[in-house]
């Protein structure tokens, strides 16, 4: 648990802060892991735990931010050559808008598969034996991710899910389609009224998976010897809801024991929920600021235009992850995301006073993820010197 980000090299680093022991790091996640792994002073099996927030699979907004690119580097070369974009070859089959290709959709789902397992494999090797991975994932794809992740090595111990209801539906709806299908007979009118192709998204789950203990090590020489093995369920017990409402913080005094179910908004005040951790989704001011509604008007003109971006529109609320960062990672220790977006994992790591690194390979949210960085920083510092005097 001593190691220390400054004695290793980091690849691309664009960021640091080493006051907080904060790193963010731009460049494609599966390159950079590689990079981290074959330096030799480097970090492989160095990293306490990974807790991250992958692209789901699907491209959520019509931009090409959520999606991955799952092709060989041979292929990326040869598509290069011929002029291929990236886009025309990422996943696309999943989404919303290509419903009509069940016969490709299986071929779709293993190659996100396939790169789940690529850079899980690549956070095996960094992560220390015992060590934990948390990983969100979309209702639609998550299973593949969690597959994925498994054939990487590691052992699936549980699921979190994360429930709240101000998702919005992005089905299609078939009523709709009656005015612009025309020609329709009376009896198929009829039939694709109060149809739609999908539910009211209320849930993200989040994987829970850890590398096996070293060979013939019980848990308790793992987790005695090395602070990593099992998870932390004292400083992640939280305080019943009428409690919560009089002490808000990050950190929660000690109550209830830790469930797998995290709960946001109105769920909370129904009366078996207290039973579960709060967490709402973040507010305009905690993303850094505003995405332009639920189409993310603003954030898809600005990033088209490429200017800097406010803030990005799958922010993860800092409790949650705090919450999540304490569960896994031990006492001053190591946390990666290999996809911080706008650096949530990291805050969350620093106010935690854990170490953090952070990867992201799109260059207006690794920006963004600096200026956040930035703004806790100087939060953090007025605090301490507000403290001394
Ligand atoms: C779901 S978002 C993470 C949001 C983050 N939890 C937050 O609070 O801001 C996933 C991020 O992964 C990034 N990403 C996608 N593929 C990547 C890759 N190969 N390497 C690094 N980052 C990647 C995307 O640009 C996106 O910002």
């Amino acid at each position: 648990m001593n190691e220390n980000p400054k004695r290793h090299k980091l690849p691309n680093v664009f960021y640091r802060s080493l006051k907080y022991h904060a790193h963010l790091l731009h460049g494609d996640c599966v390159e950079v892991m590689r990079e981290m792994i074959s330096d030799e002073r480097g970090f492989k099996g160095r990293i306490d735990a990974i807790v991250t927030d992958p692209p789901y699979g699907i491209d959520w907004l019509a931009s090409d931010w959520d999606e991955y690119d799952h092709r060989s580097q041979e292929q990326k070369t040869a598509d290069s050559e011929t002029g291929d974009s990236c886009e025309k070859v990422m996943f696309k089959k999943m989404s919303v808008r290509q419903e009509a290709m069940p016969s490709t959709a299986a071929d779709a789902g293993l190659s996100f598969q396939k790169w789940c397992e690529e850079w899980g494999r690549l956070c095996y090797a960094l992560l220390k034996p015992g060590g934990y991975i948390l990983s969100f994932g979309g209702s639609r794809a998550h299973h593949r991710m969690v597959c994925g992740l498994e054939d990487a090595g590691f052992e699936v111990r549980d699921e979190i899910q994360w429930v709240y209801s101000t998702g919005a539906v992005r089905g299609r709806d078939l009523g709709r389609d009656i005015q612009s299908v025309g020609g329709l007979k009376p009896d198929e009118m009829e039939r694709l009224k109060g149809k739609n192709t999908a539910l009211k998204p209320a849930h993200e789950p989040i994987t829970v998976q850890r590398k096996p203990l070293p060979a013939g090590q019980s848990v308790t020489t793992c987790v005695a010897t090395t602070g990593v093995g099992a998870m932390n369920v004292k400083d992640t017990r939280f305080p019943s809801f009428e409690e919560r409402l009089k002490k808000a913080g990050p950190a929660p005094p000690v109550d209830r024991y830790p469930a797998n179910v995290v709960v946001a908004e109105d769920e909370a005040v129904m009366g078996e929920y207290t039973k579960f951790f709060y967490c709402p989704k973040p507010s305009v001011q905690e993303r850094g600021g505003s995405i332009g509604g639920l189409g993310g008007e603003k954030f898809k003109a600005d990033w088209d235009a490429g200017r800097d971006i406010d803030a990005h529109p799958t922010t993860k609320p800092i409790r949650l992850m705090s919450w999540l960062v304490t569960l896994v990672t031990p006492p001053g220790g190591l946390v990666l995301d290999p996809f911080m977006g706008s650096g949530t994992t990291v805050r969350a790591a620093v106010l935690g006073g854990f170490r953090g690194i952070g990867i992201e390979k799109e260059e207006p949210f690794a920006n963004l993820a600096k200026r956040r960085l930035q703004e806790l920083e100087a939060e953090l510092d007025k605090q301490g010197k507000e403290e001394i005097q």
